[in-house]
């Protein structure tokens, strides 16, 4: 009886409570709406404004978290953003320099003034690879005597305004073998796997002992060096072919935002495969760690490498001889792009020279990492990270991330000084090197790896905010596909156009998926950026948001100028986004991904899209291996056992929503113990073996493609190992290494979904 009268006298205290947290919820969110004139509102859904009247005590957490959210993005400014990009690109930020540690100890300052609880400065002594001040790169094309008649030119003229710096690495590609090789050329197109195919297999041409030259595009550099090595060649030069540099119509920079034909693309040439510093992989390079001697090192090409722009290669790629190539080898240079072995018949003694002296040297670096401790859960993590170093002023890449970033970081931090603190801990990070193959957030991530992967709930990237002006693009893990729907809904696009329609309207409208034209296309996650080690190593869930070209349209590869000294401040604010509403919209985004999962009291998550894709990844492996249907049958391939498993997945993901759905919030413990199964969903499909001969690659769905860093894989083992199977001498091997493969993919799917069932 006694009981009994307590219970009801606990329903009517809950229920007055509910009425009065009701009207407060109305009076808060009534007193939060911003007007419309003070520059970018959300748009609030017919569905959010309803929904918390379903759901009184959802009611009271919907009205009182988007309140905090749009605080937080309407604190966020476009002019700020600006400011904060004037103020990064000044100088040159090159890992490892005087300037980028001043840098990292401004943007200490700049965090602890924003009001994060604690931020420091972070060291490790990775290997960085410089130039030789006194020795420079480049290729000569010498006579019968070895006398240079044509050198490649070994600075980009500066842009106007830049000419007194002193401090301006010229092009070069990190990480490059020592070397003088001399001989004769052979056109690779972009050096992927499938053109040294058709060079030895079509052609009969062998690059064994040749120099090759390659036109950068299409994929990772890196990878182009890995496969002229694979080939046998020498060395490999690598060059901006007006083709993927250019655009129709535009003129080159300062004029337009084409690249100018003394411009070259700097960049790294490894092939670390996840690995962080190339002298301490698996472990973070600090001053007690074992290090492997420098020509030891990870991903190391064995070749000398050099990038030179498109009116030097137009002076060397001229004299080719040897077959015309195929019409889609044939790039925008007015010349034939005969493949050679060598030079034309009347020029056939002279030979190609390389001048490589770069040198590889342990060098400290910094990465900034500034926290806003958790009220509630401190003890689980949301990071935000994207580098700081750039190759020269890092115009775009990274700082039209960096300032990003730092306008989130500030307007959480004047949450924070009014006296908030979001539920969960959030993390910054200006990292380091990244450059130089991801160096300062794969250190980190090794340093902290026990933590992590106790603690860390998710990872958002911000590197480049744009890379073009016509719509967002999306890179994420299938559990964040909801919430990024979700929050583009309530931002407002900054396209032209599109004025009162939401940035998912505009998106949706700009660049819909191929298989569901009703819901706008996010890509797998691949690497080329910092998230790789959280992700593709550690299993933290991970995502990405920037804007970029017109997929269908724009042919050019990256943006034209990418690591070229003319990545400047005046072209992004001339050309990219002069009113920096796509950075802000960018801003906007990235801070409300960080803003939900740090807060919302059930982690945001949807494990049944995860069901949903794996599916459809099953279905695109078995159609490739279908391709082959007549080894499937006498090798007794099976992919029965996966689709069961991801079947398995999909049935445990509906059952986890159920229970999400029915929590009692007051509950902390039942609400934890489903909030870690959202938690750990991406971390069950790590795989601590890794996958084939890329230990640091350890995610059983995604993995960066063994072809291209850049993309993303799914069911990477099983790719892999059906890649190119038909030309494999040992069939039967060939496929038992398939059906291997198969296993621990329906091994790692089935175990995942163990995890998301009800604990009894
Ligand atoms: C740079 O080149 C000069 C001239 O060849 C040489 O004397 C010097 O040792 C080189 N520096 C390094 C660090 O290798
Ligand atoms: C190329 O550079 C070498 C070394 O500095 C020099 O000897 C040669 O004359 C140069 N050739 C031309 C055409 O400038
Ligand atoms: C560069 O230095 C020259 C000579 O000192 C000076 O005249 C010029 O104004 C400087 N240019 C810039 C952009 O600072
Ligand atoms: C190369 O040869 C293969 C096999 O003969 C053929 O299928 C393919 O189309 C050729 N590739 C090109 C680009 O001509
Ligand atoms: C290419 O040439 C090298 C050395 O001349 C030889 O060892 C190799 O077998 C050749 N490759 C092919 C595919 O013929
Ligand atoms: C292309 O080169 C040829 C000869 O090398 C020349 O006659 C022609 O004018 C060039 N075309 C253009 C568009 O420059
Ligand atoms: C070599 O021959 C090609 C065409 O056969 C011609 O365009 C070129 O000017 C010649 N080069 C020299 C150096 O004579
Ligand atoms: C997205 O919005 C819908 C409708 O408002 C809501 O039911 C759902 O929980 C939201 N999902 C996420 C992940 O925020
Ligand atoms: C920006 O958008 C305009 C209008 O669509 C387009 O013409 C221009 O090429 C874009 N600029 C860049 C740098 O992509
Ligand atoms: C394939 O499976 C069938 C039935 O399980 C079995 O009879 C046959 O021997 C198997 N063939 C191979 C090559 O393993
Ligand atoms: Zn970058």
């Amino acid at each position: 009886m006694a009981m009994k009268r307590g219970m009801k006298h606990t329903l009517i205290v809950v229920f007055l409570s509910l009425i009065v947290f009701f009207l407060l919820g109305i009076l808060v969110e009534l007193a939060l709406m911003e007007p419309k004139e003070t520059g970018y509102p959300y748009i609030t859904s017919h569905i959010q404004r309803t929904g918390w009247l379903i759901k009184p005590l959802g009611a009271r957490r919907a009205v009182f978290t988007k309140s905090v959210r749009q605080q937080i993005v309407s604190e966020m400014k476009a002019e700020n953003i600006k400011e904060f990009l004037r103020d990064f690109t000044r100088t040159p930020h090159l890992a490892g320099t005087e300037r980028n540690l001043e840098l990292a100890e401004r943007i200490r300052s700049q965090w602890k003034e924003f009001g994060l609880d604690k931020v420091e400065l972070v060291h490790y002594d990775v290997l960085l690879s410089y130039p030789n001040e006194s020795n420079p790169n480049y290729i000569s094309i010498i006579d019968q005597h070895g006398n240079e008649m044509f050198n490649t030119s070994l600075f980009e003229t500066p842009p106007e305004g830049y000419e007194n710096f002193t401090d301006i690495v010229p092009p070069y590609n990190a990480f490059s073998a020592q070397g003088d090789p001399e001989g004769d050329l052979v056109y690779v197109n972009y050096a992927r796997t499938e053109d040294f195919f058709f060079l030895e297999r079509n052609m009969s041409i062998n690059c064994t002992g040749k120099i090759v030259i390659a036109r950068y595009g299409k994929i990772f550099r890196g990878n182009k060096v890995k496969n002229a090595m694979l080939f046998g060649a020498r060395g490999i030069i690598l060059f901006s072919d007006p083709a993927d540099y250019c655009a129709p119509g535009v003129e080159p920079y300062p004029d337009g935002w084409n690249l100018p034909a003394g411009a070259a693309q700097r960049g790294n040439v490894l092939n670390l495969n996840g690995a962080g510093d190339p002298l301490t992989p698996g472990y973070p390079a600090k001053e007690f760690t074992y290090r492997y001697e420098p020509d030891e090192g990870v991903g190391l090409p064995s070749i000398p490498v050099h990038p030179i722009g498109y009116s030097d290669a137009e002076q060397i790629l001229s004299l080719m001889g040897g077959p015309s190539p195929p019409n889609s080898w044939k790039g925008n240079l007015n010349i034939s792009y005969n493949i050679g072995p060598g030079f034309q018949s009347n020029v056939s003694t002279r030979k190609i020279r390389m001048h490589v002296h770069s040198n590889n040297q342990v060098t400290r670096i910094y990465d900034v990492i500034g926290t806003i401790r958790g009220a509630v859960e401190p003890d689980r993590y949301i990071i935000l990270g994207g580098h700081r170093d750039s190759w020269v002023f890092g115009g775009i890449d990274p700082t039209t991330g960096a300032a990003v970033l730092q306008e989130i970081a500030r307007s959480f931090g004047k949450k924070v000084k009014e006296g908030w603190r979001p539920r969960r801990t959030i993390i910054f990070a200006s990292w380091d090197a990244e450059e130089f193959g991801l160096l300062g957030s794969t250190e980190w991530a090794e340093e902290n790896a026990k933590i992590l992967q106790e603690r860390g709930v998710a990872y958002i990237n911000s590197d480049s905010s744009i890379e073009g002006n016509y719509t967002l693009r999306v890179d994420c893990t299938p559990l964040m596909y909801r919430l990024v729907y979700n929050l583009t809904k309530q931002i407002v696009s900054p396209d032209e156009g599109f004025e009162d329609k939401s940035l998912y309207e505009s998106w949706l409208e700009k660049d819909p998926s191929t298989g569901k034209p009703d819901l706008p296309r996010i890509n797998k996650l691949g690497s080329g950026s910092d998230f790789e080690a959280y992700f593709q190593r550690l299993g933290i869930a991970s995502g990405r948001a920037r804007y970029t070209k017109n997929r269908k349209t724009d042919k050019y590869s990256s943006y034209p100028m990418y690591h070229t000294i003319y990545e400047t401040f005046e072209l992004v604010d001339r050309f990219y986004d002069p009113t920096f509403k796509k950075q802000l919209s960018v801003a906007q985004l990235r801070g409300s991904l960080v803003y939900e999962i740090a807060d919302s009291v059930v982690i945001p998550f949807n494990v049944y899209d995860y069901g949903m894709e794996l599916k459809n990844y099953a279905g695109s492996i078995y159609k490739l291996a279908k391709t082959q249907e007549e080894q499937m049958d006498a090798y007794n391939v099976s992919f029965d056992p996966l689709f069961s498993a991801v079947r398995n997945f999909a049935k445990a993901a509906i059952g986890l929503h159920q229970r999400i759905e029915n929590v009692d919030y007051n509950d902390p413990l039942a609400v934890r113990i489903l909030n870690d199964q959202l938690m750990f969903a991406e971390r069950a499909f790590i795989d601590p073996l890794g996958l084939p001969g890329r230990p640091f690659y350890r995610h059983i769905i995604f993995a960066p493609s063994s072809h291209n860093k850049y993309a993303g894989e799914s069911f990477p083992g099983i790719y892999d190992a059906l890649f190119d199977i038909e030309n494999k001498g040992d069939q039967r091997k060939a496929w038992e290494e398939v059906k291997r493969q198969i296993s621990i993919a329906a091994f790692n799917v089935q175990a995942a979904a163990e995890t998301l069932r009800e604990v009894s």
